[in-house]
């Protein structure tokens, strides 16, 4: 496996719409893997999206299980999703946002709290479920990726903005 370098704001090829999955095959198989990994070998890596290592396919990966958050209450664990779709939602959640695309910033963002999902694993099989809170505001983030959308496109005022403290190594 092997980490695949990460595209940065304001690199153009972010904004770029991602397209369907038809093909469930080694080749996709193999590029997931490098996916998780590249996620896992990342400062905070809880999300990613195919597009941020300029594969412009509906790919995301999330694992919310390690990240220490007060609305972090249910989560699924590692989860590969192609072709994810939001098929339910319901309420409010603002959550300050993170991206390895935007190193340098954080953002608070308006999400729904409450999510239904479907999706397929890299295998082709259907995956539907809900989650909320925090596991809820990651996929919502990761889709906006598939869509050439930043969390930064998202907040509707400087003071919603702020700027990262150094990662720690
Ligand atoms: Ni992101």
């Amino acid at each position: 496996m092997k980490k695949l370098q990460i595209l940065t704001y304001p690199d153009p090829r972010l904004k770029i719409k991602s397209q369907e999955i038809t093909q469930f095959d080694k080749n996709l198989q193999q590029f997931i893997d490098n996916l998780i990994y590249t996620m896992y070998n990342s400062p905070a890596g809880v999300g990613i999206a195919a597009p941020q290592v300029n594969k412009h396919i509906r790919a995301i990966i999330i694992d919310a299980s390690n990240y220490k958050h007060k609305k972090n209450k249910l989560n699924h664990g590692l989860m590969v999703l192609c072709n994810p779709k939001i098929v339910d939602k319901d309420g409010e959640i603002i959550i300050r946002e993170g991206c390895l695309s935007v190193p340098d910033y954080t953002g608070n963002v308006k999400r729904y709290n409450w999510i239904k999902v479907e999706a397929y694993d890299q295998y082709g099989k259907l995956i539907t479920f809900d989650t909320e809170g925090f596991e809820a505001v990651v996929i919502q983030h990761e889709l906006d990726h598939l869509e050439g959308k930043l969390f930064l496109d998202r907040i509707s005022s400087t003071k919603d903005l702020f700027r990262r403290k150094v990662y720690k190594k």
